[in-house]
């Protein structure tokens, strides 16, 4: 019997309704004790669905925060006030999972990194593909030394047109970027993941703000105002790792491209390859002759029936509540998270610039 973890939301949006608070529900060791958010019946709406009775509701997360027996906070807010909120929390006590990307800089997510070392709490991001039934199979795969030196990789996130237009997205200063750093992020973290390598060398950027410039374009969310889209519509880096590697990461919120495909990455290394397209493919040389082999991804199942899985929203959910309760490291760990935002921020750089940057 699993002791009971209590825990607290701030931001009761978009990935908030359709992620964190649906998987934690169906813990029953964990109580959805208090809801935050500046727009009061958002909170107000997520305490009556997904709150034990008596949770609280709150406007500022900073009255959240006096709660002592709230003991986690997830944190689900727009970009801009990831690292205020998380390094508050952090403060006060409780273990924090944050939302990606962890920040919009550098500078802010090492003051997050900095205060889980300080207060000896819990901080993960809420990086959900990693948690996926195929990554969790290629990162096994990988572990083993199956594909042996991974030296080339491609991180995809490439929508034709799919430009997220509620909330802030597409404002510059509340997200620090466009598909870049919402979705970029997301198929650079996996990829850094496989290849277990958080060292950059040199990263070179580009972005474009050409499709955003568009009236009543076709849009997967309906048009967007093109007064209102600050950010790049697309951006891509070449990143040299310090041991010679090689990143090519794309993204797109808006692109002329049938080669959609986004949170996935592509593998290359001396002993065999790796591909997320199209489900898992590995591939390789064998006695010889090239051979690629799909990976079956299923439960062993039956008619009308698949067998039982757990969505990775769950699974990611499920195993951050057992690191606090075991007190064990998240499989998500703010030092690489942090490298992840590093990257994404010298892309831009670059991209301004026309630049190299050198990390050290
Ligand atoms: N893991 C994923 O795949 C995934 C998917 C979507 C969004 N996200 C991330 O989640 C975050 C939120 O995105 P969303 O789609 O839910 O946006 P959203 O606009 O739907 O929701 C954000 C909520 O935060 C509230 N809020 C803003 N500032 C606040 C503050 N200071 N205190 C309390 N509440 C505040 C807003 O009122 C809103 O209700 C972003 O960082 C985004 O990158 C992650």
């Amino acid at each position: 019997m699993k002791r009971t973890v209590k825990v607290g939301i701030v931001g009761c949006g978009g990935i908030a309704n359709g992620k964190h608070m649906p998987s934690l529900s169906k813990l029953k060791h964990v109580e959805m004790a208090a809801f935050c958010d500046i727009e009061a019946d958002r909170a107000e709406k997520a305490a009556q669905e997904y709150g034990v009775d008596g949770a609280k509701v709150y406007q500022n997360y900073q009255d959240m925060l006096q709660d002592t027996s709230i003991e986690v906070i997830h944190v689900c807010t727009p970009n801009h006030v990831h690292a205020e909120i998380t390094v508050a929390a952090l403060e006060a006590d409780k273990h924090v999972m944050c939302e990606k990307p962890m920040a919009k800089t550098t500078e802010e997510a090492q003051e997050m990194v900095d205060a889980a070392k300080r207060t000896g709490k819990k901080l993960t991001i809420g990086y959900n593909n990693r948690f996926r039934q195929d990554s969790q199979y290629l990162h096994k795969v990988c572990e083993q030394g199956d594909l042996g030196e991974v030296y080339f990789a491609k991180a995809h996130a490439i929508r034709r047109r799919a430009v997220p237009t509620w909330g802030v997205f597409l404002d510059e200063e509340k997200q620090g970027g466009g598909p870049l750093i919402d979705i970029g992020t997301h198929a650079l973290d996996l990829t850094l993941w496989m290849m277990d390598n958080y060292k950059p060398k040199v990263v070179m950027g580009s972005s474009y703000h050409k499709l955003g410039k568009k009236k009543d374009a076709a849009n997967a969310w309906g048009p967007w105002d093109p007064e209102e889209f600050t950010v790049e519509d697309s951006a891509f880096g070449f990143i040299t790792m310090e041991n010679g590697a090689t990143i090519v990461l794309e993204s797109s919120w808006a692109l002329n491209s049938l080669e959609v495909d986004e949170a996935k990455c592509s593998l290359s290394g001396t002993e065999g390859g790796a591909d997320m397209k199209d489900g898992l493919r590995l591939n390789g040389e064998n006695f010889g002759k090239l051979y690629e082999t799909k990976v079956e991804l299923n439960s062993g199942g039956v008619a009308f029936y698949d067998g039982k899985a757990e969505t990775d929203a769950d699974l990611e959910a499920r195993l951050w509540i057992d690191n606090i309760i075991e007190d064990t490291e998240p499989v998500v760990k703010p030092e690489e998270a942090i490298v992840v935002t590093q990257i994404l921020e010298a892309i831009y750089e670059s991209a301004k610039t026309g630049k190299a940057v050198y990390l050290s």
